[in-house]
């Protein structure tokens, strides 16, 4: 079962269509971040109510995670550097969910409103995949604008 969330500024554009159309060709359950209270990593960890861990209990009920995000000055969204950065909670207040996360699925998708794809984009997810024993399948961009929708094929079983 595959998983796609998502992080935007605003919950119906760009990246929230993108992902719409995603789940036209795919079974896919979509999840926005936005609609979430997740704070930011806390070392004292005074946020473990809020809905960082909710939503984990939730995505490990998935053994693909497509992380989507558009692409904020060559970089993810601040709601998604927040969900990773809070990924930090699952190897020390929880680390047994930690240590769940290894050997599901997990690719990145950059969504952009044109065909420009930023390598810069990529590597924190690759990395943090790795780190978690995740099994890391691609690196995809799409774009959606005005006049249409562009969406790589995300089949992960070829890009394995
Ligand atoms: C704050 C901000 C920064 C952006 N930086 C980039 C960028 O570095 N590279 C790029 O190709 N597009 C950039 N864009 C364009 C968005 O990636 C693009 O419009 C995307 O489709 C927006 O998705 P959304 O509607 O889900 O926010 C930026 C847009 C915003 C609002």
């Amino acid at each position: 079962m595959t998983a796609l969330l998502y992080g935007s500024s605003r919950e119906d554009g760009n990246t929230y269509k993108i992902a719409q159309e995603y789940k036209k060709h795919h079974v896919v359950d979509v999840f926005s971040l936005g609609t979430y209270h997740i704070t930011e990593y806390d070392y004292l960890h005074r946020n473990e109510q809020d809905d960082f861990l909710k939503l984990i209990d939730v995505l490990m009920q998935y053994d693909t995670w497509i992380l989507a995000s558009p692409i904020y000055w060559y970089s993810m969204s601040a709601k998604m550097k927040i969900f990773l950065d809070r990924t930090s909670d699952l190897i020390t207040i929880r680390k047994e969910l930690g240590r769940k996360l290894e050997n599901k699925n997990m690719a990145a998708l950059s969504c952009g409103d044109g065909p420009k794809v930023w390598e810069s984009f990529f590597p924190p997810f690759k990395l943090t995949a790795q780190y978690f024993k995740m099994n890391y399948f691609g690196d995809f961009h799409a774009f959606a604008n005005e006049k249409e929708i562009i969406l790589p094929a995300l089949s992960f079983l070829k890009e394995r």
